[in-house]
């Protein structure tokens, strides 16, 4: 079976790719936890100083799984513990983070990426986060970081009414870097990625940490949001909203 996450190390840089292109990188449980446990490990190895978060030219990431969230609603669970774990790792993570944006990034596709440092994206790259429109709420400290970056009314408008927005816009935003041909995005991100690495490490780790604040704050406003997504997912919206596109026509 092809592996649903592939972990690269190339030098100082570590490319962490979702590779489920059938299903648009739709994130399952077992993905969450590869994608955790790389960034983890990452912070343990001397010699990787920036980690690169990448999907494919179908698409960079199309959410979590929804057959997941039916299976957590189903057992009255809230988030799986795998989702938890990457997202605190990625909160915590002490290295540098770039992404490498294709297509439509959904979900927790967009606000894996207000953890980011850098991102770039190509011309197609689409951000959606429908959560509300799914009878959910925003999750990943969304709430608290995407009207930190964007303002309160850009903010609302992608977290609550649901509204994408395209590469130059996530520009405009402060979510992306640089907007590129889709084909040269991988190699841009590279770039950047290695211009990172090549830094001074120590200054880089001090300076980033200076600039994220109290990540206290952070890990709270995802376990905030974990407990209301817990609700939300029992929601008959949200079961209605699941049902809807598990037997959409096509
Ligand atoms: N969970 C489970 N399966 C998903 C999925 C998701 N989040 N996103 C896409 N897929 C599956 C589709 O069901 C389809 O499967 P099939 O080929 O077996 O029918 C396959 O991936 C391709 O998706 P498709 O919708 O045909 O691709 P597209 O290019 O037309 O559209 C998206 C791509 C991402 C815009 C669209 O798939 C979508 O809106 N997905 C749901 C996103 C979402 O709401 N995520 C949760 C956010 S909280």
């Amino acid at each position: 079976m092809t592996d649903l996450v592939t972990v690269t190390d190339d030098g100082p840089v570590r490319t962490v790719r979702m590779n489920r292109p059938d299903k648009k990188n739709a994130l399952t449980l077992q993905m969450y936890d590869i994608m955790a446990e790389a960034i983890e490990d990452a912070g343990k190895i001397t010699g990787l100083r920036c980690l690169l978060l990448a999907g494919s030219r179908a698409g960079f990431c199309a959410g979590n799984d929804i057959g997941d969230f039916v299976k957590m609603a189903g057992g009255g669970e809230g988030l799986g513990a795998p989702i938890l774990r990457f997202l605190y790792a990625l909160a915590l993570c002490e290295r540098p983070v770039v992404a490498a944006v294709c297509g439509n990034a959904v979900g927790v596709g967009t606000t894996m990426l207000l953890h980011c440092d850098h991102v770039v994206a190509g011309s197609d790259a689409r951000f959606a986060t429908p959560f509300v429109g799914l009878g959910l709420v925003p999750e990943a400290a969304s709430s608290l970081l995407a009207p930190r970056l964007m303002g309160h009314a850009r903010a609302f408008s992608l977290l609550v009414m649901g509204r994408p927005i395209g590469a130059e816009e996530a520009k405009t935003a402060g979510l992306v870097n640089t907007v590129v041909a889709p084909d040269a995005v991988e190699a841009e991100a590279m770039q950047a990625a290695r211009d990172i690495a090549a830094l001074p490490p120590q200054g880089v780790v001090v300076s980033r940490r200076l600039m994220r604040g109290t990540l206290d704050e952070i890990v709270a406003r995802i376990d905030e949001e974990a407990a209301a997504f817990k609700t939300r997912l029992q929601s008959p919206e949200a079961r209605a909203a699941f049902q809807a596109f598990m037997t959409r026509k096509k």
